[in-house]
């Protein structure tokens, strides 16, 4: 998702004196994140470590908009992830560190969650996750019969994809191969999703 060019010299994250504080009940007021400043620019990679409770998820939840810090801002792109919680659909998330899968859901019925969220249709969103499901499964090398098998996509389908990821310059693989090479360096605002 490309909606705007970054500034290269702007952080694509910025902490600026961020505080967090919890009430805890009958313990009063927890410190869990203490004026803290930070910048992380596009195109870098930046792990966070800390002991157990030290704030990481506090901090990540501050980045994705969940929480808003007591004190001081929180940026991304420029923008106050908490208070436009919406300009950020679609383009901001995170993975956790377990899996977050629903077990009374198929595996592409997880796969579309996300899509699902963001308002797509059943039927475009069934061929998105279908998609994204075989291209992976093309990559492991296995065989169309159980591919279509395990996605339910018709061999049909299989068949048109796999020309489409390999199609040429303008094939889906090309297209990952361009979204990598610019998400290394640092033309793109965040990583990208490969196709929205
Ligand atoms: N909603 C909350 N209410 C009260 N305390 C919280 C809340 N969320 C986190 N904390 C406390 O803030 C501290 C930092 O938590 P967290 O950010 O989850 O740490 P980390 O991810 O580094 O293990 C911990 O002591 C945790 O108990
Ligand atoms: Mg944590």
């Amino acid at each position: 998702m490309r909606e705007r060019p970054a500034n290269l010299a702007e952080p694509v994250v910025r902490f600026d004196r961020v505080t967090k504080l919890f009430e805890r009940p009958g313990e009063g007021t927890f410190r869990a994140v203490d004026d803290l400043s930070l910048e992380i620019h596009a195109g870098t990679r930046v792990a966070l470590l800390g002991k157990t409770g030290c704030g990481k998820s506090t901090m990540f939840n501050m980045i994705a908009g969940l929480l808003d810090p007591s004190e001081g801002t929180v940026t991304v792109n420029g923008r106050d992830p908490f208070r436009e919680f919406d300009t950020f659909r679609g383009k901001l998330a995170v993975v956790f560190q377990n899996d977050r899968l629903l077990p009374w859901r198929t595996a592409i019925g997880n796969v579309e969650i996300g899509l699902e969220m963001l308002g797509l249709a059943p039927q475009e969103r069934r061929d998105m996750a279908q998609r994204w499901a075989v291209v992976r499964m093309l990559d492991s090398g296995l065989h169309y019969a159980d591919i279509s098998r395990q996605t339910g996509a018709s061999t049909a389908t299989i068949t048109r994809i796999a020309s489409w990821l390999n199609h040429g310059e303008g094939g889906y693989r090309a297209m990952l191969d361009k979204l990598d090479a610019a998400s290394r360096a640092g033309t793109t605002p965040y990583p990208v999703a490969g196709e929205r």
